[in-house]
């Protein structure tokens, strides 16, 4: 503190700039006007019956808009469904935030209130003026006085549990028989991930591991295969389901599970590609121990033991397709996976 300066007044030295107080309050055309304050009350109330009616309109295009995977309706390359639920929820939300911000502006009150500051522990005294200063808030708000406000804002909010409640369908509409079926089939090649070549046994060196899909994700008129499964859409959940890890190691090394020692070609193993935890892709090989590594939450598979986890949050083994060679060496799948390959979010029974 500077020492006492005589040429200063004495409130002047105690505080050198002067409080400027506050300005005068400006009232609002709806504070002094009642009809401007029942226009804003009726403009508050619209845009939460808007809300209410993009919440309904929501439920109606759920069920009036196909969003099936089959054949969706689309709007461009986009699935008409999911704009429309996407759109009607987004403003079923945002007018409800535009009316609260309308109501804040135009009703709620506005006084400019000065708050001293004080000890952080809370008193007695503080706990009922806070109280006493909510209940002042609601009383300003208007809450109990403008019920058409209050039932609006009710009412549009209620409508928002309809879209929760309608989307609680889709989660009893997993296709177990489905999610456990893949295009794999007997006599099916399997070919190199991207290029799409086929793979002779001869092709491996023990310790190799190569990525792969079946050859009927890349159709020629040679080999037959439909195009419909190996284009838009479909191509990803095929892609998604059929992807595979082939490694080679020394059949005496490999442990075959109860039924399943005709499964593998000299020593050639294959398995699924997608962890059994949340589905990420696998392909981190260590060749040594023959563990196959899951990068996102490092489960960890022993490919000689059936792909056994033994490690990590994956509750099963990596599905494992049984293996044979056609007549020219090229390596085929001997049927589909007998379980259902990806995470195991579903019930299996
Ligand atoms: S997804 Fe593989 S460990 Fe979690």
């Amino acid at each position: 503190m500077s020492a006492h300066d005589p040429n200063l007044p004495a409130q002047a030295e105690q505080e050198p700039i002067a409080d400027p107080g506050l300005e005068p309050h400006q009232w609002r055309p709806t504070d002094v006007d009642p009809k401007a304050e029942k226009r804003a009350e009726r403009q508050v109330a619209a845009l939460f019956g808007l809300s209410a009616l993009s919440a309904i309109g929501f439920v109606v295009a759920y069920f009036a808009i196909d969003g099936g995977t089959e054949n969706p309706t689309r709007f461009g390359y986009l699935g008409a469904q999911n704009i429309a639920l996407g759109v009607l929820l987004g403003l079923a939300l945002l007018l409800i935030g535009i009316g609260i911000i309308q109501w804040a502006r135009k009703l709620m009150g506005d006084q400019e209130i000065v708050e001293m500051r004080h000890p952080a522990a809370s008193s007695e005294e503080d706990r009922e003026a806070t109280l006493a200063a909510l209940a002042q808030g609601l009383e300003e708000s208007g809450i109990g006085r403008r019920p058409l406000v209050r039932n609006s804002l009710l009412g549009a909010v209620g409508m928002l549990a309809l879209p929760s409640v309608v989307l609680l369908r889709d989660l009893g509409k997993i296709d177990i028989p489905a999610l456990a079926r893949t295009i794999w089939a007997p006599g099916m090649r399997l070919v190199r991930d991207v290029v799409g070549t086929p793979i002779k046994a001869s092709d491996l060196e023990v310790g190799d591991l190569v990525n792969g899909l079946p050859e009927a994700l890349f159709p020629t008129p040679e080999n037959g295969y439909p195009a419909e499964e190996a284009h838009g859409s479909k191509l990803q959940v095929n892609k998604s389901k059929t992807a595979i890890v082939i490694v080679r190691m020394e059949p005496d090394e490999i442990i075959p599970g109860p039924g399943r020692e005709d499964w593998s070609v000299d020593g050639i193993l294959c398995y699924s590609k997608i962890c059994t935890h949340v589905g990420c892709p696998i392909s981190l090989y260590e060749r040594t121990t023959h563990h196959l590594l899951c990068p996102c939450h490092q489960s960890t598979f022993d490919l000689g033991d059936s792909a056994r986890v033994v490690f990590g949050p994956a509750a099963r083994p990596l599905p494992q397709l049984p293996l044979d060679v056609d007549e020219e060496g090229y390596l085929i799948a001997r049927s589909d996976f007998t379980e259902p390959v990806g995470p195991s979010y579903w019930e299996r029974g």
